[in-house]
């Protein structure tokens, strides 16, 4: 072997040897009081209670109060994940929050918290991956983790979507809510992220978004008045892209874990669409009773979804210590990521 090869072998033996295992050590959410039903929307816009439920699986969703924004949320969710994980906020490294609807276009939501938390040394950045924002948050802290860059880290999952929702477009208000989950990330000695998956498809961007506020096109009294502020969806399209793209993203991730899915305990999906979740589950094999669902108390929380889902079912027991959970999440991007923890 040449001295070049022998180099690189040494450093790639080295990465493996010295590379972390990385976990979750505490969980966290918050939901805001105010909750808005199906039949109150019935009251808003031309709607039924009889087909949110049946086209989605929606009955409720939490609702931000007025002046409440997205850090408020997201401080609440990490200071009970910091308390589930025994860990002092001026301990914590790094801080990622994952969100669509931050405080602010800058600076990132992160840095607020930071400050609110008094998490005085952390490192902190937000990610822009949709329903996919956790699931990538959790990846790009276990690298950091895992190198030995930072010994941990809260990542966390906020929305307060109602900020972006057109309340007179029935193709989109019923769907949504509002909602914050975060999660502390260490060194474990046993189990943890077993294999992470993210992926992009960059040529879908018209068909999930929020068209103007941005440098494309900056706020002008025409943009507000054509409600170019508000979230825009072709639903439909999305549809079969979503069960299509979960599916293949599960195959993939567990396909990298070398296991199948009979050794899923419990998948802990993202919340778009009740019908879209079952339809995942049932192209993998996995039955009904090992899925978890919050979508009918919550809607679609986003970024926020996948991690106060994953909360509940910690919460409620039915994630226990060296289960196997499978996150999947697919969003706008148009953006997926799937992960498997060895609980
Ligand atoms: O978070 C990740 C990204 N998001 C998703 O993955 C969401 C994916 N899409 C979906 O979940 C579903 O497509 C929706 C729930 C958004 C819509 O369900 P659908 O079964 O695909 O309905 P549709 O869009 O095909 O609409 C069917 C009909 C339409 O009426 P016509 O044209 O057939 O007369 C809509 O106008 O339902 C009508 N409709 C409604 N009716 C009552 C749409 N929204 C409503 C409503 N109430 N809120």
């Amino acid at each position: 072997m040449s001295d070049k090869l022998t180099r690189k072998f040494l450093k790639q033996l080295d990465r493996k040897v010295w590379l972390k295992k990385v976990g979750i050590i505490g969980v966290g959410e918050y939901l805001p009081e105010k909750i808005l039903t199906n039949a109150q929307l019935e009251k808003m816009v031309d709607t039924s209670d009889e087909w949110i439920t049946t086209r989605t699986g929606i009955k409720e969703r939490h609702l931000a109060a007025e002046g409440q924004a997205a850090s408020d949320l997201a401080i609440k969710a990490a200071q009970q994940a910091l308390a589930n994980a025994k860990f002092k906020a001026e301990d914590i490294e790094l801080i990622v929050v994952a969100t669509i609807t931050g405080d602010m276009s800058f600076p990132s939501t992160a840095a607020i918290v930071q400050n609110k938390l008094g998490a005085k040394k952390a490192v902190c950045f937000d990610i822009s991956a949709a329903c996919a924002g956790f699931i990538y948050g959790i990846s790009v802290a276990q690298q950091f983790i895992a190198c030995s860059t930072y010994k941990n880290a809260l990542v966390i999952g906020v929305e307060v979507l109602s900020s972006i929702t057109d309340w007179q477009d029935r193709n989109t208000c019923v769907l949504f809510g509002d909602g914050a989950g975060a999660a502390v990330l260490a060194e474990v000695a046993k189990g943890g992220i077993i294999s992470t998956y993210l992926g992009c498809d960059g040529s879908k961007v018209d068909i999930l978004n929020l068209p103007a506020g941005g440098s494309r096109h900056p706020a002008t009294y025409a943009t507000v008045e054509n409600r170019q502020h508000f979230l825009k969806m072709q639903g439909n399209e999305l549809f079969k892209i979503a069960v299509n793209t979960m599916t293949k993203a599960a195959e993939v991730v567990l396909k990298q874990a070398g296991l199948t899915f009979a050794d899923i305990d419990l998948i802990i999906p993202h919340q778009a669409n009740a019908r879209i979740i079952m339809a995942v589950a049932k192209k993998l094999g996995i039955p009904e009773e090992r899925v978890y669902l919050n979508i009918e108390r919550c809607g679609n929380m986003s970024s926020a979804s996948t991690v106060t889902a994953l909360c509940e079912a910690v919460g409620e027991g039915k994630v226990k210590r060296g289960d196997i959970i499978l996150l999947d999440a697919f969003g706008a991007g148009l953006v997926w990521g799937a992960c498997i923890i060895e609980w």
